[in-house]
C-alpha cells in the first residue's frame, strides 16, 4: 500500500466523521463574511449558525421563479433556503446531504423560513444523487465538492440530473499545484 495516499473509503470516513462530530457551524463570523445583510435577513438563525460554506453561490446562479434547484451537501440549509426564496412556490428547492443530522437541521430551518412547502432535504451522496435524470434546472453547491474522493463522479452525476441547458454554479476550494504528502495523508485536511 502506498504510504503517501489515502484511499477513497478512508477519505469518505474521515469526512463523515468530521461532520458528524461538529456541534456548530461557522455562525455569524462565517456567514457575515460570505452573505449580504439582506440575504441574512431572509434566513433563520439556525441556518446562519450552521453556515459552513466558502462562498455565496446563489446570486451567481441567476435563479428564476419556477425553476428546480439542487444544492449538493446542503448542511444546515442556508443556500437551499436562499435558493428557495428565488425560485418561489412555483419552483422547487432540493438539498441533499450525507448526514441525517444535517437533513434534520435543514428541514427545521426551512420550516422556520416558511419555504418548506416547496423545499425538501434528502439523505444522499453527491456521488450518487438520489434524483431522476434531467430533473433539475440548476445545481448549486458551497464548499462540498472538494470533500469528495471521486470528484469526476460528482461531475458526471451533476450532468446526469441537469436538464438540457441547465446551469451549475459552485463555490469551492481548488488546488493549483500538487499537494505534499503530509497534506494528502491528513484526515483533517481532507475534511476541512
Ligand atoms: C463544508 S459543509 C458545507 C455545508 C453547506 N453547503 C454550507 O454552505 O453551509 C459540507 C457538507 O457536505 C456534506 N457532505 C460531505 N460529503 C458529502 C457527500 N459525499 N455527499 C453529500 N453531502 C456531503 C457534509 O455532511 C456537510 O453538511
Amino acid at each position: 500500500m502506498a504510504e503517501d495516499l489515502l484511499f477513497q473509503k478512508e477519505i469518505k470516513e474521515a469526512v463523515r466523521s468530521a461532520y458528524e462530530h461538529i456541534t456548530a457551524g461557522g455562525g455569524e463570523p462565517v456567514a457575515g463574511r460570505l452573505y449580504s445583510p439582506e440575504q441574512l435577513s431572509r434566513v433563520p438563525p439556525g441556518a446562519i449558525g450552521w453556515a459552513l460554506g466558502v462562498g455565496n453561490p446563489v446570486p451567481h446562479a441567476e435563479l428564476e421563479p419556477g425553476e428546480t434547484v439542487l444544492d449538493l451537501g446542503s448542511g444546515g440549509g442556508i443556500d437551499t433556503i436562499l435558493a428557495a426564496r428565488e425560485v418561489g412556490p412555483t419552483g422547487r428547492a432540493i438539498g441533499i446531504d450525507l448526514l441525517p443530522e444535517m437533513v434534520e437541521r435543514a428541514t427545521e430551518n426551512a420550516r422556520e423560513a416558511g419555504v418548506d412547502a416547496w423545499t425538501e432535504f434528502r439523505l444522499g451522496e453527491m456521488e450518487d444523487i438520489p434524483l431522476e435524470d434531467e430533473s433539475v434546472d440548476v445545481v448549486i453547491s458551497n464548499g462540498v465538492i472538494n470533500l469528495s474522493p471521486r470528484k469526476s463522479r460528482v461531475l458526471a452525476e451533476v450532468l446526469r440530473v441537469l436538464r438540457h441547458g441547465g446551469r451549475f454554479c459552485v463555490a469551492d476550494l481548488t488546488v493549483e499545484e500538487d499537494l505534499p504528502a503530509p497534506i494528502l495523508t491528513s484526515d483533517a485536511a481532507w475534511a476541512g
